[in-house]
């Protein structure tokens, strides 16, 4: 379970909080999409998540432990993938594995195991030895996925996971996010597009501004536009977003 509470952050010399007062919680064996629009906050959360960012308030809980009292041990509790596959370009692609198990302390037959199923799910098995420079930005996006896997962490965060992978992996990534939350891990991943939330989450927290202007299922968000009048049969995610950040920002309480 991953618990955000109360999460604030201000970047220096910037006026506006890119997050405020975010709350979450999220449970085991659910895949959740962090929806918003560019600039909404959702990698300033993540990085706050994941404890590569200090929040100025709030705190952070993964599997019931707090990131800010011990973060090596929370952080062992999750895999991440960035939203920028740029790394170590100078090494090979399986030495860059190896060190991330070395991280993990993953063993020797766990770790020849995982990169040889997860490399070859990804289609990158034959370009293990190359040098990662050598790579497109979708491969090292799969080294990426396959690296956060390795020490089959309780929950797997993504930031963005789908852009610039080609369909073939993008469906591949889906499958793997649907197979780890039905064995009873946890699935959180930020996007901006509707359609890919629409298809996988079990539940969906919609931010805009630094603020939460929703969190629930999609059946939940339907409901609540028809209360509000104007929700329709078959009215797709992406419009119901598109008035829930309406450019005038006038209903920042929404959120429940
Ligand atoms: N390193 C940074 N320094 C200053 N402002 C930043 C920095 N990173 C992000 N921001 C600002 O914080 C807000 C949230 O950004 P971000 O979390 O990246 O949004 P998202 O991931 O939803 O596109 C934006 O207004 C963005 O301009
Ligand atoms: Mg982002």
């Amino acid at each position: 379970m991953i618990r955000l509470e109360h999460l604030t952050k201000t970047y220096a010399k910037s006026a506006i909080k890119a997050v405020e007062d975010l709350s979450l919680e999220i449970q085991d064996g659910e895949i959740f999409g962090f929806l918003g629009p560019n600039g909404a906050g959702k990698t300033t959360t993540i990085k706050m998540l994941t404890g590569a960012l200090e929040p100025d308030a709030g705190s952070v809980e993964i599997g019931g432990i707090d990131m800010a009292a011990s973060p090596l041990e929370a952080k062992a509790r999750f895999g991440f993938v960035g939203d920028d596959p740029e790394l170590f370009n100078k090494l090979r692609a399986a030495e860059y594995l190896n060190f991330v198990a070395d991280i993990y302390r993953v063993s020797d037959r766990e770790r020849q195991e995982r990169i040889t199923s997860l490399a070859r799910r990804f289609k990158i098995a034959d370009v293990l030895s190359s040098s990662i420079g050598s790579f497109s930005r979708g491969m090292k996006q799969k080294l990426c996925v396959i690296a956060s896997l390795l020490h089959d962490p309780e929950a797997w965060i993504l930031d963005e996971p789908m852009v610039g992978l080609d369909p073939q992996a993008a469906f591949d990534l889906k499958e793997l996010m649907r197979e780890r939350a039905l064995a009873g891990g946890l699935v959180l991943f930020s996007t901006h597009v509707m359609e890919v939330a629409e298809k996988l989450c079990d539940r969906i927290a919609i931010i805009d501004r630094g603020r939460l202007r929703f969190v629930g299922s999609l059946a939940e968000l339907r409901a609540r536009k028809s209360e509000l009048g104007g929700g329709r049969d078959g009215e797709s995610l992406e419009s119901l977003f598109l008035e829930l950040v309406d450019a005038d920002g006038s209903d920042p309480g929404a959120a429940r």
